[in-house]
C-alpha cells in the first residue's frame, strides 16, 4: 500500500487503508498567487472528483517566485488526516511535487488515503533533451510536454535548437539563419514563463562547432571553406564545421548567446560540441597556420580552444556552459557541466577531470529500449555496475538483432584515470528527432519517461511488478488528462493501415532497437563488419513518418501481458493464442505487415503445439530462432518470453 504505483515514487511514505478524502483540492486560509494557480492546474489534472471538496492548507516558508534554479530544495512533507491535507515545504517547488503526488494518488486510488510523506529527489538535475532541430516541435506540443514533465517531477527542459537540418531559433541579428519553422523570441517567452510555474529550468542548445550545415548554409563566410553550403535533409554524419578561429563567427557567437540570455534567465547555456568532423579545418592553410602559432597539436586542441573561448564568451552573459562529453577529449574550463552520452566510462571521465556531470548515456528514449534497460541505470551508480548493465545488453535475447551493433558502442570505453572531485548533478533522458515527429511524441517520449523520471527522483531499483508499475505510470498521464500512451498508439495505428480488428496482433510487434531503422540495412551491416559505413539512409526530415512501426510502442504492453499469461499456462493462453492466430490467418495486413505476422503466427502456433504436448522443446526452439529475427523494420515482442518459456525446466 505504501507505494501506490507512484511514478515517481516517494521517499519515506506510510499509508493506513482508510479511506479519508475524495474530492477537489481547496485551498484553507490565505494562499499566495504562485499557490493559487498550482492548486488550480492539480485540480485541473483530478479525475471525475466528486462535488466534494477536501481542504487543503500550506505551510510554505518561502513562497518568493523567483525562476527555478539548480540546487533549489523541492522536499516536501505532505499529511492527509480526517481534517484534510496539510502541504509543508520550504520552497514553492516542493509544494509543487506534493501536488503532483496528492493528484497521482488520488487519481489511481479513487479517494486520498490516511497518511504520511516525507520526499525529496535524489538528483537536482532531471531533465528531458528534446529535438526540434531535426524535426520541429510547436510551442503547443512543448506546452502539453511541460504538463506531463511536471506529473513526473522533471525538472529541467534542455532543448536542441540547431543542427545540420534546422535553426529554430529566431536571431534578431542574423535572421538569415532560422529555418521555415523556428520558434520567435515570444513563443519562447512563453514557453519559459510556462515552464517556471511549473518548476523547470528550460535550457536552449546551439550545437557548435560541429552539426552546422544549417548555420553555414545560411552564413557560408564562418566556414573555413567559405563556400555556399546547400541546406541538408538528410541524416548521418555531416561535414560542415563552423571556423572556430573566424572573428565574425566569434562576435555571432557573443551576439546570439546574448540573444538567448535575454530570453532564457537559467544559469546555463549548453553550447553542444559533439561529434565534430575536423576534415575541412585539416585542409584550411589559415588554420593550419593558426594552430601552428598557437602550439595547437591537434583538432582536439583546437576545439578545446573554442571551448575555453564559448565558456569566457557566456560567462560575459551571466553564463555557465554545458557541454556533451567530447569536450574531455581535448579539455575543458573547470566550470563547463559535462553532458555524457557515450557510455558509462564518460561519466567517469568526466568525474575525474573535476566537472560536474549530467548523466545521459542508459537514457537515450530514440533508441527503442524496454523502460527496464533505463530504469536499471542509476546516474551515480559504481561505473563497474554500468558496465555490467551495458555488457548485459549483448546477450539479452531482446537485442539480439542488434548486438554486433552494440559492441560496436563498447568502443567508446576509456576508463578514468582516477576518481575526481566533480559531481554527479543527475541525468537528462534524450530524444533525438530523426524518426520522431510531433504527434508520435507520446508514444515515443511518454511510454518510458515516466520510469526514466522515476530513477531521476527516487534512485531506487524497480519494484518486483514492473509491468504493472510501467502501466500505473501511463495511467496517471491519461488520468490527468495529459498525455494517453495506449489509446494514442492505437490511433495511430489505425490511421496507419492498420484494421481494427488486427490491433490485437499489431500490437505484439516492435520496432527494431538501438539505431537499427536510421542505418538502414547496408549502414548497418557495413558497421557491425568494421567497414567503412555507406552515407545514405533510408530516412531525412522529409519522409513521412506514417507506418505501423512509427506507431508502435517500443516496448509491447501486450507483449508483457502476454508473457505473464505464458508463465499462468492453461486454458486462458490456449484462448488467447486461438484468438492472436484467428486474427493472423485473415491475412489481410498491409504488405509490410505480412512477413512479422508471419514470424508471429508461427511463434504462437508453437506455443499452443507445446501446451497441447504435439511438439517437443528442440523443434520448438528451432521454429522460434526462424521466427524471432527482426522484419524489415519489426521484431515480434513475444519471442523472448517464449524463449524463456520453452527453456524453463
Ligand atoms: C549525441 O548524441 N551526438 C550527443
Amino acid at each position: 500500500m505504501n507505494q501506490l504505483s507512484l511514478a515517481p515514487r516517494v521517499g519515506r511514505a506510510q499509508f493506513s487503508t482508510e479511506r479519508a478524502q475524495a474530492g477537489l483540492l481547496q485551498r484553507q486560509g490565505p494562499v499566495s498567487a504562485p499557490l493559487t494557480s498550482m492548486l488550480d492546474r492539480a485540480n485541473g489534472w483530478l479525475k471525475g472528483q466528486s462535488k466534494a471538496t477536501v481542504p487543503v492548507r500550506f505551510e510554505v516558508d518561502d513562497q518568493g517566485e523567483t525562476p527555478p534554479a539548480l540546487h533549489d530544495d523541492e522536499s516536501y512533507r505532505l499529511t492527509v488526516s480526517n481534517d484534510g491535507v496539510r502541504i509543508s515545504a520550504p520552497r514553492l517547488a516542493g509544494a509543487r511535487h506534493a501536488l503532483a503526488t496528492l493528484v497521482q494518488i488520488s487519481n489511481h486510488c479513487g479517494h486520498l488515503p490516511l497518511g504520511h510523506i516525507e520526499d525529496a529527489p535524489s538528483f537536482p538535475w532531471r531533465g528531458l533533451m528534446l529535438d526540434p532541430a531535426r524535426r520541429f516541435l510547436s510551442l503547443d506540443a512543448l506546452l502539453v510536454t511541460l504538463d506531463a514533465m511536471a506529473l513526473c517531477k522533471l525538472n529541467v527542459l534542455h532543448l536542441h535548437l540547431t543542427d545540420d537540418q534546422g535553426f529554430r531559433f529566431q536571431s534578431r541579428a542574423y535572421p538569415k539563419l532560422a529555418s521555415a519553422e523556428s520558434y520567435s523570441r515570444r513563443e519562447l517567452r512563453t514557453l519559459v514563463t510556462v515552464a517556471a510555474e511549473r518548476g523547470i529550468r528550460v535550457i536552449p542548445e546551439l550545437d557548435v562547432p560541429g552539426h552546422a550545415t544549417s548555420w553555414l548554409s545560411a552564413h557560408p563566410e564562418w566556414g573555413p571553406r567559405r563556400s555556399p553550403v546547400p541546406p541538408s535533409s538528410r541524416f548521418g554524419p555531416h561535414e560542415a564545421v563552423l571556423n572556430p578561429i573566424d572573428p565574425a563567427f566569434q562576435d555571432a557567437i557573443d551576439t546570439l548567446v546574448g540573444e538567448l540570455a535575454d530570453v532564457f534567465p537559467d544559469r546555463f547555456i549548453h553550447l553542444g560540441g559533439d561529434e565534430v568532423n575536423p576534415a575541412w579545418w585539416n585542409e584550411s592553410s589559415e588554420i593550419a597556420a593558426y594552430m601552428a602559432h598557437h602550439d595547437l597539436g591537434s583538432p582536439a586542441a583546437l576545439q578545446a580552444q573554442f571551448r575555453a573561448l564559448l565558456a569566457a564568451t557566456a560567462a560575459r552573459h551571466g553564463k555557465r556552459i554545458i557541454g556533451w562529453d567530447e569536450a574531455l577529449d581535448g579539455g575543458a574550463p573547470a566550470t563547463m557541466v559535462v553532458q555524457s552520452w557515450r557510455g558509462a566510462t564518460a561519466r567517469g571521465r568526466a568525474l575525474a577531470a573535476g566537472h560536474d556531470c549530467v548523466v545521459s548515456s542508459g537514457y537515450y528514449l530514440d533508441l527503442l529500449y524496454p523502460a527496464d534497460v533505463h530504469h536499471a541505470y542509476g546516474p551515480d551508480a559504481p561505473e563497474e555496475e554500468l558496465l555490467v548493465l551495458e555488457d548485459a545488453l549483448l546477450v539479452d535475447p531482446r537485442f539480439n538483432h542488434v548486438a554486433a551493433g552494440l559492441k560496436w558502442t563498447q568502443g567508446w570505453r576509456q576508463p578514468a584515470p582516477s576518481p575526481g572531485a566533480g559531481k554527479v548533478l543527475g541525468g537528462e533522458a534524450c530524444l533525438w528527432s530523426e524518426l520522431v515527429s510531433e504527434e508520435l511524441l507520446p508514444v515515443r517520449l511518454w511510454s518510458r519517461m515516466p520510469l526514466v523520471a522515476d530513477r531521476f527522483w527516487s534512485n531506487q531499483p524497480a519494484p518486483d511488478d514492473f509491468g504493472g508499475w510501467l502501466e500505473a505510470s501511463l495511467n496517471h498521464l491519461a488520468a490527468a488528462g495529459i498525455v494517453d500512451v495506449p489509446h494514442a498508439s492505437r490511433t495511430l495505428l489505425r490511421r496507419f493501415g492498420v484494421k481494427e480488428r488486427q490491433l490485437p496482433a499489431v500490437a505484439l510487434l516492435e520496432p527494431i532497437k538501438w539505431y537499427g531503422r536510421l542505418l538502414g540495412q547496408a549502414a548497418l551491416e557495413a558497421r557491425m563488419g568494421g567497414q567503412e559505413m555507406p552515407q545514405s539512409r533510408p530516412y531525412g526530415t522529409d519522409s513521412p513518418l506514417d507506418r505501423p512501426v512509427d506507431a508502435l510502442l517500443p516496448e509491447s504492453l501486450a507483449a508483457r501481458r502476454f508473457g505473464e499469461l505464458l508463465a499462468e499456462g492453461g486454458a486462458p493462453l490456449l484462448d488467447e493464442c486461438t484468438r492472436l492466430l484467428d486474427i493472423c490467418a485473415a491475412e489481410d495486413f498491409i504488405p509490410e505487415l505480412m512477413p512479422p505476422i508471419a514470424n508471429l503466427r508461427l511463434i504462437l502456433q508453437t506455443v499452443v503445439d507445446v501446451a497441447t504436448g504435439r511438439l517437443g522443446q528442440a523443434e520448438a526452439l528451432q521454429r522460434i530462432a526462424k521466427a524471432s529475427g527482426p522484419s524489415g523494420e519489426y521484431i515480434v515482442a513475444i519471442a523472448p518470453p517464449v524463449l524463456a518459456w520453452l527453456e524453463a525446466p
